[in-house]
């Protein structure tokens, strides 16, 4: 399988160390306007590998099966364009896009495409974030068994996320909400997906408070003071009645777990704690609780170590490397993206309903901003 890359600035260069640990995967050509993007990639992915500064002319003069984009957020949707013209199977970084408005466009595109379009919400393949939607009884194609779950129906789902605050990026680009969606959408739409997958049901009305009160204020560009939330607090409904709830600090650096989530039903209540990477490299691990509502009220837990078939292990516990294998597999057999723009667009719908809330000091419904 031969693939390119658009964007090799950190995420493509995550992106290029996954396929070259694939195997049956080749890493073909790399495309970035910015020479030192393209320089440092070109060094990680060897001489063999052609470099572009234009991406029309890599898709011009070479023979590819699958393009990566890890482009900026904004750029997404004008990125794509010529894609459509192609049958090229797609990975497609989070957030689709920006806007609601342009996640529309992008996903009647992908609904005539030929190839797979996948969109990169790599927190569902975290493996202690699989074990976690496993107690709860979701299957790998998003099928619910309730029966099967430790939770029966969930009612309650909270995910904590106290990590630290947003890297620096090529030409300061995530300092502004203008060029991300804003926080809850750039950084956040993973947890969206997150609550979609765990809760078989539509979310429908969204509430949210939050601000910029520590990271960036200090820092001046020519387009002005970064405009960041480093913190939040958002719930949301769903139609089933379920409800659930994010906590987000970015300024929460000396975190023993980076995220936390938890998931209460009728039945039970199970629980998963993931360590950031520093905390990794210091030997901790992920930690998963379940408990019962029956007699005796028990609770057990486990330690959750590396996935032994996770061959780069990146910066979110291997995830990236097994959505990878899942899309190429999807490549190879013909078979329907498990991650689509559908879920890409719900993601960043319920983010912008979010920042949308926060901004305007009112519960926002997800109709009101087209989607039901
Ligand atoms: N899945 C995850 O957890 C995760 C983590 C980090 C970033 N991301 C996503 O990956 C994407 C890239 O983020 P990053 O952290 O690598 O940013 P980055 O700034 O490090 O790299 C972006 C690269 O894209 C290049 N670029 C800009 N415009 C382009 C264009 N029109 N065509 C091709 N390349 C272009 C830039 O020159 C830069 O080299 C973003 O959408 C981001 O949200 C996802």
């Amino acid at each position: 399988m031969r693939y390119g890359f658009i964007g090799v600035g950190m995420m493509g260069q995550e992106h290029i160390r996954n396929v070259q640990a694939l195997p049956g995967a080749t890493v073909v050509a790399i495309a970035d306007p910015d020479a030192t993007s393209l320089g440092a990639a070109q060094e990680l992915a060897g001489e063999t590998v052609s470099a572009y500064l234009s991406v029309a002319e890599m898709l011009a003069k070479e023979s590819l099966d699958a393009v990566v984009i890890s482009s900026p957020n904004f750029t997404h949707r004008s990125v794509l364009e010529p894609l459509w013209q192609t049958s090229l199977h797609l990975l497609i970084e989070k957030p689709l896009c920006t806007t609601v408005e342009d996640c529309l466009h992008v996903q009647a595109a992908a609904d005539s495409h030929d190839g797979i379009v996948w969109v990169g919400l790599e927190y569902r393949y975290m493996p202690p974030v699989q074990r976690f939607l496993q107690e709860l009884g979701v299957g790998q194609a998003g099928t619910h068994s309730p029966e099967k779950s430790s939770t029966g129906r969930v009612r309650m789902l909270s995910i904590r996320e106290h990590r630290f605050p947003f890297l620096d990026k090529v030409g300061h680009w995530n300092r502004f909400s203008a060029n991300t969606g804003g926080t809850l959408v750039e950084k956040c739409c993973h947890f969206f997906d997150l609550m979609r997958v765990a809760i078989p049901s539509r979310p429908v009305r969204v509430m949210a408070s939050g601000a910029q009160d520590v990271n960036h204020l200090d820092e001046r560009y020519p387009e002005g003071t970064p405009d960041i939330l480093d913190n939040a607090f958002v719930i949301v409904e769903f139609e089933n009645g379920a409800r659930a709830s994010l906590d987000l600090s970015m300024f929460a650096e000396g975190s023993a777990f980076e995220q936390e989530l938890v998931a209460v039903g009728d039945l039970g209540k199970v629980e998963v704690k993931i360590p950031g990477f520093m905390e990794l490299a210091r030997g901790r691990q992920a930690e998963l609780i379940v408990g019962s509502r029956s007699t005796g009220w028990p609770v057990t837990s486990e330690q959750i170590g590396a996935e032994e078939s996770v061959r780069y292990l990146g910066a979110h516990h291997g995830a990236s490397y097994l959505e990878h294998v899942d899309f190429c597999s999807a490549i190879r057999n013909g078979t329907a993206p498990l991650v689509t723009a559908t879920d890409g667009l719900w993601s960043v719908a319920m983010g912008t309903a979010a920042q949308t809330s926060l901004a305007e000091g009112r519960a926002v419904t997800l109709a009101e901003i087209g989607l039901s």
